[in-house]
């Protein structure tokens, strides 16, 4: 924890013209960083240095910055959203390093996220999977009362649990085998535990996890790493539910 006004930093970010382009770790230092910086804040910094002296800045994605929308996405230091738990890089600040600190920072790789530039990735591959049956098909009519489907506590916690799951793309990049079943299992899970989600759920989780796999992302092998770096805690039995629900679905045919 930094005791000192300001901070020097120096940072080595992956720098990549292009998805095409080769890229390659550049250096900067970065003077008068404030500890109560976000870490975003702290690269807006370095952007406008950059472009001050003509440079191109750093390509890095965001939007709400509230660790809501799942936009931003960084290894830090090798970690998925950096050194706190159950923190997004947009609210990682940085009185979480020290003054001198060196921070490396790259994209979320997998081979189905392919890098735009720089930090930026195409994380589209995720709407692809939430697109082949992360919905329920209903007639759409006047707004049904709120108490008209009970639905017991316990269920209605576990549903709210998984869809806390900002689609960030965090539990790919730190698994050994890039695969997205933490993310899948969440959005299947938040569907599956209610009535409503409930009628479609086998279909639903087969074509969610053929999707999964069309798009490249690796199998499960139980490291355990996606729950470790999800900033919102999504939990690893959402990956058995899923498993149930494919297996029902296999077995039903
Ligand atoms: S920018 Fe929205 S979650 Fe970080």
């Amino acid at each position: 924890m930094s005791t000192t006004t300001t901070m020097n930093i120096n940072l080595k970010i992956w720098r990549q013209q292009n998805k095409d382009a080769k890229g390659s770790i550049q250096d900067y230092k970065l003077g008068n960083v404030s500890p109560d910086m976000s870490f975003l804040e702290m690269l807006d910094m370095l952007n406008e240095e950059l472009i001050t002296s003509g440079d191109d800045p750093v390509a890095f994605d965001h939007d709400c910055r509230e660790g809501i929308c799942g936009m931003c996405s960084l290894m830090i230091n090798g970690e998925a959203h950096g050194p706190q738990k159950l923190t997004t890089t947009c609210q990682l600040h940085m009185r979480s390093f020290n003054d001198g600190d060196t921070i490396v920072i790259e994209p979320f790789r997998a081979k189905a996220f392919p890098v735009h530039k720089d930090l930026m990735v195409d994380r589209s591959a995720f709407d692809e999977i939430i697109a082949a049956g992360g919905f329920i098909s209903m007639n759409a009519g006047n707004a049904p009362d709120g108490n008209a489907i009970p639905i017991g506590k316990e269920n209605a916690d576990l549903s709210m649990d998984a869809a806390a799951c900002i689609g960030c793309g965090a539990c790919v990049a730190s698994c050994e085998n890039a695969s997205a079943m933490l993310f899948t299992s969440a959005k299947i899970s938040q569907l599956a535990l209610l009535p409503q989600g409930k009628a479609e759920s086998a279909e639903r989780a087969q074509a969610m996890v053929n999707k999964m796999d069309e798009l490249g992302f690796g199998n499960c092998t139980n490291a355990a790493e996606c729950e470790a770096s999800c900033p919102k805690g999504i939990n690893l039995t959402n990956i058995a539910r899923m498993n149930r629900e494919y297996f029902k679905a296999a077995i039903s045919k």
